[in-house]
């Protein structure tokens, strides 16, 4: 049956009939991992994270591509979020990354300066026109497999059409119940460093995810 939990002494939780004691434990998680911070001040180098053993493939019902890995504490959190969106009508959600390597997080930055350059930007101008919602090499929270950039069907492309879907109003109210925080809010670019990205959820566990919540932390 449902479950209330309380956290943070002020605050309950409903979960959905779905979520057992035993997956609480997982969103509740002490793994101090959880807590890595990647970004620009603070760097990993390409051989991070040193457990490549516990970053585990995301079941093919939560995907459309190929393979797709998450850091193992992450995993039971997610499938558990995303049965409750399937169950709530939202069945078009699906994640569209998660894990990547730094070699790829590389590929990408420097596809998507190529890419400016060639419609005629100077170099610098699309260096810096990247960094501002693509992460340099090592600075990529992704590299953690600790977050997840959604999509829905109806997207043709990973952008901020994100918003307006079902799936981001029901995360906005529900993230935080499964340990997820939105890791680039719209009026938090001058402290993340990042533009608004409405798709990017971070997992911190239900505690610290809380907390964010409650008080606007990002
Ligand atoms: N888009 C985010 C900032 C990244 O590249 O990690
Ligand atoms: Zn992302």
């Amino acid at each position: 049956g449902n479950n209330i939990y309380m956290i943070a002494k002020n605050i309950e939780i409903k979960y959905e009939p779905n979520i057992s004691e035993g997956l609480v434990e997982y969103i509740n998680s002490t793994d101090p991992y959880i807590f890595k911070l990647v970004n620009k001040q603070n760097p990993v180098d390409n051989t991070f994270p040193e457990d490549k053993d516990s970053l585990l493939e995301i079941p093919a019902q939560y995907r459309k591509k190929d393979t797709i890995y998450l850091y193992k504490t992450a995993l039971y959190p997610l499938q558990a979020m995303m049965d409750a969106m399937f169950s709530n009508d939202i069945d078009d959600v699906f994640v569209t990354s998660a894990y990547r390597r730094y070699d790829k997080q590389k590929q990408l930055f420097d596809g998507y300066v190529e890419k400016l350059m060639n419609k005629g930007m100077s170099y610098d101008k699309a260096y810096a026109e990247v960094l501002k919602d693509t992460a340099l090499p090592g600075q990529s929270e992704h590299q953690t497999g600790l977050c997840i950039d959604f999509m829905t069907l109806s997207m043709d492309e990973l952008d901020n059409t994100f918003k307006d879907t079902k799936a981001f109003k029901w995360l906005k109210d529900n993230a935080w119940k499964y340990g997820f925080v939105l890791r680039y809010p719209e009026d938090k670019v001058s402290i993340t460093g990042y533009s608004y990205e409405s798709w990017h959820y971070r997992f911190v566990g239900l505690e610290v995810a809380s907390i964010m919540y409650q008080t606007g932390l990002c």
